[in-house]
């Protein structure tokens, strides 16, 4: 098989967390361009259907199923749907979070820690088991979990964010470890500063991203498209090696400093 062949994700099916803006919006993208039957996933059905409508208008095959990830009955109604729609599950993107609370860590309150471990830990752990049988019988599947460079370096003020996508990379390890033996593979993604509504209150602060330009090797921030192409190697057959690995697209922050 050629390279570009194993690029290739023609007859897989793949569910994006969080894919109606931002990273997740790029990486469903990526994949469907690749030839993947894509869910586009949010909380907001009208917006989840607009993207998917925008796909299918492109020649993609998408469709768009809301989901609250941090609610249950949610979690399950996305994947019965997804097989419903397209009969298999192959890739997961676990890509939404939140990050309700800027500042000190002493200086929160325990219902926003109960939240944001809620939508950013609990909920990849509870959905990646929702879709493990699915992949296990087909002996096959790719799971990528969306952290942060700050689950490998703490920030300034994102303490409680750091500690989730800390787990996250954690849940991914132990995802790789247990259920490589049914030939599900696991990897987390790390990105720097992306420029997305999520971090707006990062990058609309001059001073902050004066600051990250000067630290980081390749002197910017990069846009949520520069993301997809590590997941296409990590969703498919090109990175068919590679599980239980930890991997950053962050311009080289992480080295810097
Ligand atoms: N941007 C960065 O600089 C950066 C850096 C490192 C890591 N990340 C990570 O990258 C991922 C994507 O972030 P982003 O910057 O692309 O954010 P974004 O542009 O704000 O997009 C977030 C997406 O998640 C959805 N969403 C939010 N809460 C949700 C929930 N509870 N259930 C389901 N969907 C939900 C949003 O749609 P609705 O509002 O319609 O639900 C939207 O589609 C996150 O895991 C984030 O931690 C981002």
């Amino acid at each position: 098989m050629s390279i570009k062949q194993k690029f290739d994700l023609t007859g897989k099916v793949a569910i994006v967390t969080g894919s109606s803006k931002g990273i997740g919006l790029s990486i469903a993208r990526g994949l469907a361009e690749n030839g993947a039957k894509v869910v586009i996933s949010s909380r907001n059905q009208d917006a989840v259907d607009t993207i998917a409508a925008e796909f299918k208008a492109a020649g993609l095959e998408a469709i768009g199923i809301a989901c609250h990830i941090g609610h249950g009955e949610q979690r399950e109604a996305l994947v019965a749907k997804t097989l419903e729609a397209y009969g298999r599950i192959d890739i997961l993107v676990n890509n939404a979070a939140i990050n309700p609370y800027y500042g000190p860590i002493e200086a929160s309150g325990e219902e926003v820690f109960d939240k944001i471990m809620n939508v950013n830990v609990k909920a990849p752990w509870l959905l990646s088991n929702l879709v493990q049988p699915h992949m296990k019988a087909n002996e096959n599947g790719s799971i990528i979990n969306i952290s942060s460079v700050e689950g490998v370096h703490p920030g300034f003020r994102l303490g409680l964010y750091s500690i989730t996508k800390s787990a996250l990379i954690m849940l991914t390890k132990n995802q790789a470890k247990e259920w490589g033996k049914y030939g599900i593979r696991s990897n987390v993604v790390c990105p720097g500063l992306i420029k997305t509504k999520f971090s707006e209150a990062l990058w609309s602060n001059e001073k902050l991203v004066g600051m990250y330009n000067q630290t980081v090797p390749l002197k910017r921030m990069a846009e949520p498209d520069e993301m997809a192409g590590l997941v296409m190697l990590l969703a498919s057959d090109a990175g068919s090696y590679m599980t239980g690995g930890v991997y950053a697209a962050d311009g080289g922050y992480l080295i810097s400093g």
